[in-house]
């Protein structure tokens, strides 16, 4: 970063102007550095939702909201999508660089080499209600992790550090593949260490120990683009969750889990799901003709209803994610000969009649990644329920190589936001009696 312009703030109060350095970083917008704010006037700063304010510098993820871009250390994400697959992107999240084929091979076998979690680990899972939301699960268990992991790890050594990145990365698909099998009441599946990532995980989500799984290339190919697509998404809600949980030394399985409950909200990754649950709703209540009261009722304020995969607090041109993960609909509907399923006409018509509604032309509202990949995950046959746990199992390379960055800081420090308190002013405590 560099830092050669400088603004100057000055108050009304009689409080002396300061000057703030601007620090620039490789792309994106300038960053005034306020850090110095309160120690010369005695004044905070507000920013309620972090709508003006960076909360770290990094150098993983990348987003031009206006021109709909993404990078990963660099590289266009329409690009990695078509070139490579997730366990090379998660070798660039977190190392910096894409892997060379000696690199890539010996990641993968590190990766698959630790896909078995501790048999202990199964007694967690069944001590949960069979009907218990699968992300409940997945928080519980993830924070479980640490305590498996908790004695041997020391957090301020980097080979230590990405030893437990690589334990979350082969680990996470077992977990979530055992969320849904407990669900369904169907036996946990063992991972088959010689598949596949992505196929690995399809096999543990919809093998039996029955009978042999027939891997689908594409839709493999298709999972592993969802996971490319949902690797980083640079500060969001859920990765400067883990960064907050991790600023304080806590245990990295612990900062994951949290990452997983700040995920789960509808208005996160929570989207997938709850947009599966708008459409199966206007489907029940009439299906396509029934589009124009939905959208009547979301353009209402006082309905509280939004039109679910739609908007992003980010990209206010198109997501580029979703563009992607919408080619990767149709490539899936094709190959199951799903075109004709009434619930993927119904998106396609909700989408076109959104996309040319003024109500959300003027707003930026576009449709963004969880529009479509609720579909996708749906055709692929994993059940509404489990759309978020997939998004969590791509999520985790990215919350890890975030946490990885920020442990690596020199100049570390706990996060410690502060506030503006409008409560009671100091008061006496009454006696019960006189209260
Ligand atoms: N449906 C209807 N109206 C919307 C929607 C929507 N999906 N999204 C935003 N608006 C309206 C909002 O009411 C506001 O209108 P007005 O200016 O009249 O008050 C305006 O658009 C600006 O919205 P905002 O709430 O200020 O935007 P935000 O940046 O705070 O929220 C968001 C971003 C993603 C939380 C929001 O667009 C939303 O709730 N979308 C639906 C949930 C969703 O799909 N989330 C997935 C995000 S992508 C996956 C991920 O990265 O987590």
């Amino acid at each position: 970063m560099s830092t050669q312009k400088s603004a100057k703030i000055t108050f009304s109060d009689g409080t002396p102007a300061m000057d703030l350095p601007i620090h620039q970083g490789t792309m994106g917008p300038d960053v005034i550095d306020i850090r110095k704010i309160y120690g010369a006037t005695g004044k905070f700063t507000f920013d309620p939702g972090f709508l003006s304010t960076a909360s770290c510098e990094s150098k993983i993820t990348y987003i031009d909201g206006d021109k709909g871009e993404l990078l990963y250390r660099g590289y266009p994400i329409e690009q990695l999508a078509v070139h490579c697959d997730y366990l090379e992107t998660c070798y660039l999240l977190l190392n910096g660089e894409l892997p060379t084929q000696d690199q890539r091979t010996d990641f993968e076998q590190r990766v698959m080499r630790h896909t078995m979690v501790h048999e202990q680990m199964n007694r967690f899972f069944t001590g949960f209600r069979r009907d218990a939301h699968p992300m409940a699960v997945l928080v519980g268990c993830v924070g479980a992790l640490s305590a498996f992991y908790h004695d041997s790890l020391d957090i301020q050594n980097p080979e230590h550090r990405f030893i437990s990145a690589i334990r979350l990365l082969a680990k996470m698909p077992t977990l979530v593949a055992m969320a849904y099998k407990y669900h369904v009441g169907q036996p946990f599946m063992y991972p088959q260490n010689n598949l596949s990532y992505s196929a690995n995980f399809m096999r543990m989500v919809f093998g039996t120990p029955c009978e042999e799984y027939q891997v689908n290339d594409v839709l493999v190919r298709a999972l592993d683009r969802i996971m490319i697509l949902h690797a980083d998404h640079e500060q969001n809600a859920s990765t400067s969750t883990v960064r907050l949980a991790g600023s304080s030394g806590a245990n990295p399985f612990a900062c994951i889990a949290a990452g997983i409950a700040t995920l789960w909200g509808p208005a996160h990754g929570g989207a997938n799901e709850a947009c599966l649950f708008m459409l199966d709703d206007i489907q029940r209540q009439g299906g396509i003709e029934k589009i124009g009261n939905f959208i009547s009722k979301v353009k209402d304020k006082d309905s509280g209803v939004k039109l679910m995969g739609f908007g992003h607090r980010v990209y206010k041109n198109y997501d580029p994610r979703a563009k992607l993960m919408r080619e990767t609909c149709y490539e899936v509907l094709d190959e199951l000969g799903l075109h004709d399923d009434p619930l993927f006409k119904l998106a396609m018509k909700l989408e076109q009649i959104a996309l040319e509604d003024d109500y959300f032309v003027q707003r930026k509202l576009y449709p963004n990644v969880d529009y479509y990949s609720g579909i996708v995950q749906r055709a692929l046959g994993f059940p509404t329920e489990m759309f978020t746990c997939v998004f969590a199992l791509a999520r985790t390379v990215g919350w890890i190589a975030q946490w990885g960055e920020m442990i690596a800081e020199p100049d570390q420090k706990i996060g410690r936001p502060r506030q503006l308190f409008t409560g009671s002013t100091p008061r006496e405590v009454k006696p019960i009696a006189q209260r």
